[in-house]
């Protein structure tokens, strides 16, 4: 049942060329620059005529909406907000019929995301459910929505809901990117190309599973950690940092690499591992720079890279290298060697991984 894998964990990573295969199976054709999506299509004027869409979810939920928020608003042009359900349904917020409501959750059944989308219809709002389990809860309390297609997530940690819920909320973004005529033709049937290129890129990034393990093996007791990223790979270090603690039991903090010298880089020592995400066209020069502020301090460096770089190579403790990508699918492509050494390191901490201690698989308490 757990494909000739360990753990439902492992299986799920290696699943994942194939999960977001089947998520966009049936919804792209490249050649026309077409995105079916019925959910959406049904629903597409409360999408263009919206003010703004506010984003609710929880966890690694959250973490995908947040990836979703740089890609809706640095494409599509329509102001984004995420929040974390539990947070949004308790604050009175200012909700209209202008707004539309996507909410993101992989049960379908956490009950703070739920709440979130009674608040939300109560006030008349549009609400979108991006969820995993069909005819869960959410998927039925949600106007509209679209099923991410992942497959059973039997792991407590979620590792191909996250990369399933990226590829749906990226198609959306690209949908109404451009049904607003906000990208052309041309820059749609790109963006769709290079999603196609993506299960093969996944895989590709899976062949350095040996090395991350060994990694992992150097790293193991250490007793703290920090994931920097910047744009559309911070939220890959919220999601890489949470990977760690939940499975493995070792404090973990993501922050937006920039941040750094406002406050985190004060822990920053021989002991330190540091895990950082510096992909070639994100800020790669403020990347580099944040690495060698890392290094002064004897921080120990470990780089998620594109193949080719050579940069980072020489400043790194060690690197992983991954497939180039558009910036906008790369969190596609750079979690998933945080997930490998998360994995790696809660194994050989004898952790289980599968169902870590005080976590459970839907959150259906408040
Ligand atoms: C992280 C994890 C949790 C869930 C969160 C939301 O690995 O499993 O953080 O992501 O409880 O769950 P869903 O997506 O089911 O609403």
């Amino acid at each position: 049942e757990k494909g000739g894998c360990d753990h439902f964990m492992l299986k799920e990573i290696y699943e994942q060329p194939e999960a977001i295969r089947d998520t966009y199976r049936g919804r792209l054709r490249v050649d026309d620059g077409i995105i079916k999506m019925a959910g959406m299509e049904d629903n597409l004027e409360k999408f263009l005529q919206a003010d703004r869409i506010l984003i609710a979810a929880c966890g690694t939920s959250w973490h995908a909406g947040l990836v979703a928020e740089y890609i809706f608003e640095d494409l599509a042009r329509i102001p984004v907000e995420v929040e974390y359900a539990s947070e949004f349904r308790y604050r009175n917020p200012v909700i209209t019929e202008r707004d539309v409501l996507i909410v993101i959750s992989q049960s379908g059944e956490t009950a703070d995301t739920l709440a979130a989308i009674k608040l939300a219809r109560e006030k008349g709002a549009f609400v979108f459910g991006v969820c995993n389990v069909v005819g869960s809860s959410i998927a039925r309390e949600a106007h509209a929505g679209a099923y991410t297609h992942a497959g059973p997530e039997i792991g407590v940690a979620s590792t191909k809901a996250f990369t399933t819920q990226i590829t749906v909320l990226t198609l959306m973004a690209l949908k109404l990117a451009s049904a607003k005529g906000a990208i052309s033709r041309t820059e749609l049937q790109q963006h769709l190309a290079e999603m196609e290129a993506i299960p093969g890129k996944v895989e590709a990034s899976l062949t350095s599973d040996s090395h991350i393990k060994y990694i992992a093996s150097l790293y193991k007791e250490a007793p703290n950690c920090l994931y920097l990223g910047r744009g559309y790979n911070f939220p890959v270090a919220l999601e890489g940092a949470l990977k760690l603690k939940e499975i493995s039991y070792i404090h973990a903090e993501g922050y937006p690499a920039a941040e750094m010298k406002h406050g985190p880089i004060a822990l920053i020592d021989e002991q330190m591992p540091v895990v950082i995400i510096a992909t070639k066209n994100g800020h790669y020069d403020k990347v580099v720079s944040n690495i060698q502020e890392i290094k002064s301090r004897k921080g120990k460096i470990i780089a998620v890279v594109m193949e080719g770089d050579t940069t980072v190579k020489e400043l790194a403790d060690h690197v992983i290298e991954v497939p180039e990508t558009t910036e906008a699918l790369s969190p596609l492509i750079t979690t998933i060697p945080l997930q490998l050494l998360s994995y790696h390191i809660a194994v050989m901490r004898g952790c289980n991984v599968d169902q870590p201690r005080n976590l459970a698989k839907s959150v259906t308490v408040e």
